[in-house]
């Protein structure tokens, strides 16, 4: 089976190739990835010498090249992960992600259509969502898989339309899908401009934590690990045409979430319990800020046997020793010297 992994080069993706390739020695696996700021192959170095991972370098925005490369590799199956992923990113460009989210995904279903319009038989393209795309919740209640969209970023809406075409093409041309939608995760390779890489970061250089408005914000937290096996799981025993919701059953306010991660910093870094926490600085509040977000998991639970493996608290001690002891890696994103590993690996000839 040629397996098409898109975004490999970026968090949940590096995490999607190493366990598809190590596990599944028969299947080939193609990491797709436009090495955006996002994408660092420095996350991969571990496998460049396996023969069944190829890297290619591409923007699923080129439709001509995605067509080329659909035509001479013949993908059987589709793990789509390549987006533009941050909120605030969105705020500040959102037609970037309209370009990726949307166009990128419409181009990658119609290269996978135009290819097995007439044989389906095994053929499978596996979008990858967010919990967001469900909008936000108040102080009660969870995502189900059958609750109405209702995104409110430049970000979930774009990845609500492209869950909207991938859906509209099963419809429409009987292209086998299945989407999951998970919560917030966290873990090894995450650039640090999301939540908890980043005041890592901070508190490694002691430099303020930013906290938007009054931290009363609600996540539900999933090791990237656990959501790599539940993408697997789901890949192989999932149903055509279904949607699984995955979650963490973890909710954190944000507050309480930096707290503790300052806690568990000062004792990693030897400090004084309690200085960490110094850094927390409240900033003006991010524009049209979700409220909560919490996933109701029970389906991937009850259907395919999946829960998490780790606890939060495991999870984010298994978090910060990584980053700590991967401070190579985070001087690279941080120096932007991560973006001349590729030139340097692939471009030497
Ligand atoms: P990321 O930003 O770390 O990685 C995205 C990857 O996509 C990068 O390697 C980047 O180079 C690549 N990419 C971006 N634009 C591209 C393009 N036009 N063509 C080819 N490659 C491109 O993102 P992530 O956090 O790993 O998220 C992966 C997927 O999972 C996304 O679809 C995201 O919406 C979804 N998701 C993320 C989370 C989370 O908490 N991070 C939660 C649920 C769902
Ligand atoms: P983030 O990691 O950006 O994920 P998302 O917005 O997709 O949930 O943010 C997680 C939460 O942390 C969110 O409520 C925004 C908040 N946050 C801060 O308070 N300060 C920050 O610097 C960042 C990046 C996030």
């Amino acid at each position: 089976m040629k397996i098409l992994i898109t975004g490999g080069a970026g968090f949940i993706g590096s995490h999607v190739i190493r366990l598809f390739a190590l596990k599944y020695p028969d299947y080939q696996i193609y990491n797709l990835d436009a090495l955006t700021y996002a994408g660092n192959l420095e996350n991969l170095k571990d496998l460049e010498h396996l023969n069944n991972y190829t890297f290619i370098k591409g923007d699923i925005t080129d439709e001509n090249y995605i067509n080329q490369i659909f035509d001479k590799y013949r993908f059987d199956a589709i793990i789509h992960l390549a987006a533009e992923s941050h909120v605030d990113r969105s705020i500040t460009d959102p037609l970037a992600f309209a370009k990726t989210n949307i166009l990128g995904t419409m181009i990658l279903l119609n290269a996978f259509k135009n290819l097995w319009k007439d044989n389906w038989n095994g053929k499978l393209f596996y979008h990858v969502s967010t919990d967001e795309v469900y909008g936000t919740l108040g102080t009660q209640g969870l995502f189900k898989e059958s609750t109405p969209y209702d995104p409110n970023s430049p970000y979930s809406a774009s990845k609500a339309s492209s869950d909207h075409f991938v859906r509209a093409y099963g419809e429409t041309y009987n292209l086998p899908y299945v989407i999951s939608n998970c919560s917030n995760n966290y873990g090894p390779n995450q650039f640090p401009e999301k939540l908890i890489p980043l005041f890592i970061n901070n508190i490694i250089k002691n430099k303020p934590l930013p906290v938007y408005g009054d931290g009363n914000y609600t996540r539900d937290w999933l090791y990237v690990k656990d959501h790599a096996i539940a993408i697997d799981m789901v890949f192989h025993k999932g149903k055509n045409t279904e949607t699984y919701n995955i979650g963490g059953f973890n909710e954190w306010k944000n507050l309480d979430l930096v707290k503790l991660l300052c806690d568990v910093m000062d004792e990693k870094l030897g400090k004084e319990v309690g200085q960490s926490q110094q850094l927390i600085t409240f900033i003006k509040d991010r524009p049209g800020h979700d409220l909560r977000y919490a996933i109701d998991a029970s389906k991937i639970n009850n259907d395919l046997g999946w829960s998490p493996s780790v606890t939060f608290e495991q999870g984010l001690l298994k978090t910060v020793d990584w980053y700590l002891e991967n401070s190579e890696w985070l001087q690279n994103i941080t120096s932007g010297n991560y973006q001349s590993y590729y030139d340097k690996m692939y471009l030497h000839d």
